[in-house]
């Protein structure tokens, strides 16, 4: 190819998403099969968000609301916050492109873990920033690590909270000492992708940590959550990102102006006020960690503890083999191979039905493979 990419651009891996249904059943010959991969909701979208989408259909041929005013202010009541720190994104992905964008330069720095959200790090290298990756400690973000590698240049530090694919969360006061200990011209960037499935005593208020950080020295936090987990809108896609209003008019000259969907508008005001889809999600969700960590610990496997809606599982033996084995059987779950723990899966919790049949698989594929 004669045309000069930037060698950056050159260097990035792409993303590897989860294996779809359809491409399984047609690739191993499987039905019914059953994708506990990419932590969606496997309960579906609520059933008054697609009523939502149903009657906004025949006015697809209008643009969206660019402001995503009726949106902005539904969530901003919601979350009792003003409306100025929401700024919406297609996807949380697209939130973390716009910081990247908006506050990098190609010198500057972004800290993140590993393992951890890969996405953090890809957004770094489309802009051509650099990125310092720090190994977890413990299975957890290493706080410490983080503010000792800081620098004048580091402008970005990206910290899931539960952390993916470990699952595990810090606290307040772990937040704040990290904040104290960067300079003001950091951003803590908290992805609460999964927040929603973390124990109510764990869970960080960042609304307010956000409102009261004009009176703290030390970086400023961003918040960002997303419409693809516990409200089951994964396809649509829809996050935001909660922010200082002065942080948050930055992003708005960065983004594109339609970002955001006219069908993502009006079901993510319907899925805000659907309480029962919500809470169904979250008992089942809870329910299924349950179950699951009961009858995989059973069959020999060590499972991690989880704050989220997936989880780590000890496979003892080759993460990769096992993996392909499952498919074979019509379930898809993820390998942690390509994230430095090769004996492990991660696991997404399904329904009732997934559950069960994933065990039942898993069972099958490790005694086929010796594994336990
Ligand atoms: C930690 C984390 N952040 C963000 C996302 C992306 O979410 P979205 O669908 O809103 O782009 C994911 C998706 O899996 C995730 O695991």
């Amino acid at each position: 190819m004669r045309i000069p990419i930037p060698q950056h651009i050159q260097e990035i891996v792409p993303y590897p998403p989860g294996k779809p249904l359809d491409e399984l059943e047609r690739q191993y010959g499987v039905t019914k099969a059953i994708k506990l991969a990419s932590n969606e909701n496997p309960w579906g979208p609520s059933p008054k968000a697609l009523a939502a989408i149903t009657e906004a259909l025949p006015k697809l041929h209008r643009y969206p609301d660019g402001s995503s005013y009726v949106l902005t202010q539904a969530l901003a009541k919601h979350l009792d916050c003003p409306p100025e720190m929401v700024v919406l994104g297609n996807g949380s992905d697209e939130m973390l492109g716009l910081l990247v964008e908006a506050c990098m330069e190609p010198g500057d720095e972004a800290l993140s873990s590993f393992p951890s959200f890969l996405m953090y790090q890809k957004c770094v290298q489309i802009q051509g920033s650099k990125n310092t990756v720090l190994p977890l400690r413990d299975m957890r973000h290493d706080l410490d690590a983080i503010a000792a590698a800081a620098n004048e240049k580091t402008r970005l530090i990206f910290l899931d909270n539960p952390n993916n694919p470990t699952g595990t969360v810090f606290d307040e006061e772990a937040l704040l000492r990290l904040c104290a200990a960067l300079p003001d011209t950091a951003v803590v960037v908290l992805d609460e992708a999964y927040r929603d499935f973390v124990e109510p005593a764990l869970q960080l208020d960042s609304v307010r940590l956000i409102r009261e950080q004009a009176n703290r020295k030390g970086a400023q936090i961003v918040a960002l959550r997303t419409f693809s987990k516990a409200y089951g809108l994964a396809g649509l896609r829809l996050g935001y990102g909660l922010m200082l209003p002065e942080l948050a008019s930055m992003l708005h000259r960065v983004r594109h102006p339609f970002n955001v969907n006219s069908l993502a508008q009006v079901a993510a005001i319907a899925a805000i006020n659907d309480r029962e889809h919500y809470e169904r999600t979250i008992q089942g969700t809870r329910q299924g960690m349950a179950f699951l960590q009961e009858e995989v610990s059973k069959l020999g496997c060590r499972c991690f503890p989880s704050q989220s809606n997936f989880f780590l599982v000890d496979v003892h033996g080759d993460a990769n083999q096992l993996y392909e084995a499952m498919l074979y059987k019509g379930v898809i779950t993820r390998s942690m191979h390509a994230y430095e723990f090769p004996h492990y899966l991660r696991i997404t919790v399904g329904t009732e039905a997934e559950n069960r049949r994933f065990v039942s698989a898993l069972a099958d594929c490790l005694k086929e493979l010796s594994y336990v």
